[in-house]
C-alpha cells in the first residue's frame, strides 16, 4: 500500500514523500503533522524522528540512547512506553534492547533530577519507538497513539470485520472515484461503504477521535489544532453518491445500519439484504469491492463453492464493472476462475491477504480472461 499511501500524502500537502518498506518518510511541521493524523485514510501511525545512530555491540545502545536530551522533552512526572521492532544479530531478545533503551532514558532523569518518569504500558504520555536493523538504530515519538484505523466511528462489528485502513486502501487501489457506483455485496458491518462515503464527502476519517499522542507533547498548539478541526466543515462536500451495501445476514446488516446511522450516512449508503449469488446489480456500471468470508473460521472446502459462485455471478451479471476481492484463502480465490488484472498482498491486521482486481468486459467474452492461469 506504500505507493498509494505516498500519493495520499502528496495530496495532503507532503513534499517529496519517499517510499520505504511498509512506510513513507518525509519532513513536516506541526501543522502538517496534525492535519495528517486527522485526514490520512491510509496511515496506521505517524512517527516523529528523534535520533539515529550506529552500534557495534549491544551495550553501545545505552550510550546512543543516552546521547539524546530526553529530559528536555519528557516531563519528569510524565509516563512513557518503548515499542520496538528489532531485526539484529546483536539482540536475540528484542525486549532486552527495549530494556536497555529504557534504562538509558530513566538514568538520564535520575542523574539530573533525582527522579524519573514512570513506565505506563497501557496509556502513556509518550510512546517511543525503537527500531534496530543490524547495527543501525533509530528512535521516534509516536504522534498518533492508538493506531489510526481506530477511527472511533464503528459502534459494533461482525465476526471478521475488515480493518478501516485496509478498506480505505483497497478503495484507493481500486481507483474508485465517487462519481461511480460502488457495490459491496458482502458488507458485514459496513466498513467499505462507510470509508467510501467518507471519501466521497471529504470527511476526515479521524473526525470522531478525541485523542492523539501529539496532544501530550509540550509543544502541542491547541489553537492550531482547533483551526485545523474547524476547517473540516468548510471542506465537506455533498455529492450524489451511489454506494450500495448488501449482505445475506439480516443480523450483520443490522450492525451495518447502526454504524451508518450513527455517522448520519444513511441517506448516502443504501443497504439491503441479498444473496450475492442471486443479486441483480443496482447499476449498469461501477466498482464492486468485496470481502467474502475466508478461511480463518471456515474451512476452504466450504468456501470453494461460494467463490465459484462469485466468479460465475461476476461473469454473468456484472459485465461493465471492475471487481476487487480480498481474501486470505488462496485456494478459494483461485476458484473464482477469472484472471486478475491486478494482484496485491495486503494485511488485515496480522493476517496476510491477497487483493485481486478483475475487469468484467461487456459483450463478447475475451477468452484470455476466462480462467486464472496464474500459479
Ligand atoms: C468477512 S465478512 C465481511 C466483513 C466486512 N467487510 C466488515 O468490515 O465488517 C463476510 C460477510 O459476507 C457475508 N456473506 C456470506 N455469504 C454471502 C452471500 N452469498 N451473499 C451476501 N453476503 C454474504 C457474511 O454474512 C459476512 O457479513
Amino acid at each position: 500500500m506504500e505507493g498509494v499511501f505516498a500519493e495520499e500524502l502528496a495530496e495532503l500537502g507532503v513534499e517529496n514523500p519517499v517510499v520505504a518498506t511498509r512506510g513513507v518518510t518525509f519532513t513536516a511541521d506541526n501543522d502538517l503533522l496534525y492535519r495528517l493524523n486527522l485526514w490520512s485514510r491510509l496511515a496506521l501511525r505517524f512517527y516523529r524522528h528523534v535520533i539515529s545512530f550506529s552500534i557495534e555491540k549491544a551495550s553501545d545502545l545505552y550510550d546512543g540512547v543516552n546521547s539524546h536530551p530526553w529530559w528536555r522533552e519528557i516531563g519528569v512526572d510524565q509516563t512513557f512506553r518503548i515499542d520496538n521492532t528489532v531485526y539484529s544479530d546483536l539482540f536475540n531478545n528484542p525486549l532486552y534492547a527495549a530494556q536497555l533503551a529504557k534504562d538509558a532514558i530513566v538514568d538520564q532523569f535520575r542523574s539530573r533530577f533525582n527522579k524519573r518518569p514512570s513506565v505506563d504500558k497501557e496509556n502513556p504520555d509518550y510512546i517511543i519507538l525503537l527500531t534496530i536493523r543490524g547495527k543501525e538504530c533509530s528512535m521516534y515519538y509516536d504522534s498518533s497513539g492508538e493506531a489510526l484505523f481506530k477511527r472511533g466511528y464503528r459502534l459494533k462489528a461482525v465476526a471478521a470485520p475488515i480493518n478501516e485502513v485496509l478498506a480505505a486502501g483497497i478503495l484507493k487501489l481500486s481507483r474508485w472515484n465517487p462519481t461511480q457506483p460502488l457495490i459491496d455485496p458482502m458488507c458485514g458491518s459496513g466498513t467499505i461503504p462507510i470509508e467510501a462515503a467518507l471519501m466521497g464527502m471529504n470527511i476526515p476519517p479521524a473526525f470522531s477521535r478525541q485523542e492523539f499522542a501529539f496532544m501530550k507533547w509540550p509543544d502541542f498548539d491547541r489553537f492550531l489544532w482547533k483551526r485545523i478541526k474547524d476547517e473540516v466543515f468548510k471542506k465537506q462536500l455533498d455529492p450524489e453518491l451511489e454506494i450500495f451495501g448488501f449482505d445475506i445476514s439480516e443480523a450483520n446488516l443490522a450492525i451495518a445500519a447502526e454504524n451508518i446511522k450513527h455517522l448520519r450516512l444513511h441517506k448516502d449508503i443504501s443497504l439491503a439484504r441479498a444473496d450475492f449469488l442471486q443479486l441483480s446489480p443496482p447499476a449498469d456500471h461501477g466498482v464492486v469491492v468485496m470481502n467474502p468470508p475466508y478461511g480463518q473460521r471456515l474451512k476452504t472446502e466450504h468456501l470453494i463453492p461460494l467463490y465459484q459462485g462469485i466468479g460465475n455471478q461476476l461473469k454473468k451479471n456484472f459485465q461493465g464493472f471492475d471487481a476487487w476481492i480480498i481474501s486470505s484463502d488462496l485456494d478459494a480465490l483461485k476458484a473464482i476462475s477469472l484472471k486478475p488484472r491486478s494482484k496485491y498482498t495486503l494485511y488485515n491486521g496480522q493476517l496476510e491477504c491477497r487483493l485481486h482486481g478483475f475487469s468484467m468486459f461487456r459483450g463478447t467474452w475475451n477468452r484470455r480472461f476466462e480462467t486464472d492461469q496464474t500459479p
